[in-house]
């Protein structure tokens, strides 16, 4: 199976930004961890972290060419605002499972929104870095069961 791990703005700073919100991992560990998981499975596994709209956009598009069969996507406060990835996803119609390091229903109102919950596979909020390797292994099941 091949998977496209992509990471909106500001998770670079992971480890170091609102370490009380987000935690200590760093997005690096969170790569390292998938990385060990996807060889073991024999997965393909691509990893991006984007700051800038249109470059994650881009990479949804190029991921449709490449044969990637399901994102697993933290969008960061893109989650919050983006109708242009929202018509992304829907556009390359690649199945995906919307990944928040937080529990975004817990926090300001604003974040309770989501322009991508609606049409993702599932939502996971609020297990840390944890979420990220949850998501793989349920985007795993659902490959097996719908393809
Ligand atoms: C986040 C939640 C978003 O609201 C926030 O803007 C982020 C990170 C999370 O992983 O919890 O940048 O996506």
């Amino acid at each position: 199976m091949n998977f496209l791990v992509l990471n909106g703005p500001n998770l670079n700073l992971l480890g170091e930004r609102e370490p009380e919100v987000y935690g200590t991992t760093t997005l690096r560990d969170i790569q390292a961890g998938l990385e060990v998981i996807s060889a073991k499975r024999k997965h393909k596994l691509g990893f991006v972290q984007s700051n800038a709209e249109h470059e994650l956009i881009e990479k949804i598009h190029a991921a449709k060419k490449e044969g990637v069969d399901f994102i697993l996507f933290n969008p960061g406060a893109f989650t919050h605002t983006s109708i242009a990835l929202r018509d992304a996803l829907l556009g390359t119609s690649i199945p995906f499972i919307e990944v928040h390091l937080s529990n975004i229903f817990s926090r300001e109102e604003f974040r309770k929104h989501s322009y991508l919950s609606d049409i993702a596979i599932a939502v996971i909020s609020g297990m840390g870095a944890y979420g990220y390797e949850l998501a793989l292994l349920g985007a795993e099941e659902y490959l097996k069961n719908n393809s």
